[in-house]
């Protein structure tokens, strides 16, 4: 009993006697019974914490989600996308434009100084100003027709079946483009062209024109024309109607 490292020393058990300390060990064992309503401070705390973290997660999803419109979740307002790059030989866009779509645009373009007198439909002014639709002039040879503009027609002219006697002003002042673009407009638009042919006036057969016609100063008659026979060409290579390209193995 007096052993100091005996459990018979310890205070707990001071004076008292095995049946005792049994007794006490196995409530020691036990873990307390739980209160009612003492460890609910632990789930009350998470309970708010989750609340906290689905208020937060519900506002980002609502500012960015676009409330789930795959469309355009990942755009930002005001995005404004870039055009796209331009690369060299490469046809980036399926729709664009065949070459001889825009040439024609831009002869149209061109043929506003024309229509005064021949009207937007080349039909012309009866008795004054001759139509282009119908005229052997226009569905006839280019180099006659690039003589025409560049320096005009003065006196008496047959055009299908009458005759015209007004000027026809002199156009060389238009670049060899325009004129090219004009020429190549009135005779697809109102012109009856030949089994196979374009009807396209390239830049390159103006050019021609006028290293051999651009010295007239005054302007054509009708005999000097008729001189040129009326299926004479300029000379110029075929273009491919698609590129404007001058068409290969020519
Ligand atoms: C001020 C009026 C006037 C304007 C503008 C004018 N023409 Fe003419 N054009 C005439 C007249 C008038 C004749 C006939 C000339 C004659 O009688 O000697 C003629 C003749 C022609 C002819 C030959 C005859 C025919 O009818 O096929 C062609 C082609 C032609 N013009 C094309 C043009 C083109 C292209 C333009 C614009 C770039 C143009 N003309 C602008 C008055 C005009």
């Amino acid at each position: 009993m007096d052993d100091k490292n005996s459990t018979e020393s310890n205070l707990d058990y001071q004076g008292g006697r095995a049946a005792v300390r049994d007794g006490h060990d196995s409530v020691r064992r036990e873990k307390p019974e739980p209160v009612a309503g003492g460890s609910n401070k632990v789930l009350i705390s998470w309970v708010v914490g989750a609340g906290i973290v689905l208020v937060m997660a519900g506002g980002y999803l609502g500012g960015y989600s676009n409330f789930f419109d795959s469309s355009d979740s990942y755009i930002y307002p005001g995005y404004v996308a870039a055009a796209r790059p331009v690369v060299e030989g490469v046809d980036t866009d399926a729709e664009q434009e065949p070459w001889i779509e825009v040439w024609m645009k831009d002869g149209k373009k061109v043929y506003t100084n024309c229509i005064a007198c021949h009207q937007a439909a080349g039909t012309g002014t009866p008795g004054l100003f001759p139509p282009l639709k119908g005229s052997e002039w226009v569905d006839g040879g280019t180099e006659r027709l690039g003589m025409i503009v560049l320096s005009g027609v003065l006196g008496p002219l047959n055009v299908s079946g009458s005759t015209y006697n007004q000027p026809m002003p002199a156009w060389g002042a238009l670049n060899d483009e325009k004129l090219a673009q004009v020429l190549t407009y009135i005779r697809r638009e109102f012109g009856e062209l030949p089994e196979g042919q374009s009807g396209v006036v390239t830049k390159e057969m103006m050019k021609a024109a006028r290293e051999k016609h651009g010295k007239r100063t005054s302007p054509w008659t009708e005999a000097d024309l008729l001189a040129i026979p009326g299926d004479a060409e300029l000379p110029g290579v075929e273009v491919d109607l698609n590129t404007g390209q001058p068409v290969a193995g020519e």
